[in-house]
């Protein structure tokens, strides 16, 4: 059985993306595991939804220096101007956060 809190997964790049994750506010529009707001998608299980091991990682970053997409009609999100390491470090917190043991929340791969 692994620990419940993945204690051993707890590096000191998902300590920061987690600081990132606060300073940033990002959930003053996204969920995490349920927690947060609702304008945007819930973020627990991004990693899985975006590629996982092999492809996460890149689309994050892609996904990070796009915004905001500007596409009309569409809810928008802004640009946060983070280095490659503080992106690096937010998608090892949301790998984490994927890998956490949360009675298999949210429901399904789309949040
Ligand atoms: C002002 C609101 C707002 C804030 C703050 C915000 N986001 Fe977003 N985010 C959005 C919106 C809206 C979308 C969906 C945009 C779309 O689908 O075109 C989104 C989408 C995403 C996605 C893609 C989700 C998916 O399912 O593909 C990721 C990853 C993401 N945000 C990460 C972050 C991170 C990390 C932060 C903090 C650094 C953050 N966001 C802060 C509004 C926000």
């Amino acid at each position: 059985m692994p620990q419940r809190d993945h204690r051993e997964n707890l590096t000191e790049s998902v300590e920061r993306g987690k600081m990132l994750w606060e300073v940033n506010n990002c959930v003053g529009c996204h969920s995490l595991i349920g927690e947060g707001a609702y304008f945007a998608p819930e973020l627990g299980n991004v990693y899985v939804r975006r590629g996982g091991e092999a492809g996460f990682k890149a689309f994050f970053s892609g996904w990070m220096k796009a915004q905001p997409l500007n596409i009309p009609g569409r809810r928008q999100m802004p640009n946060f101007h983070l280095t490659d390491q503080e992106i690096d470090d937010l998608a090892e917190f949301l790998k984490f956060t994927a890998q956490m043991d949360v009675n298999d929340w949210p429901p399904n791969d789309e949040g």
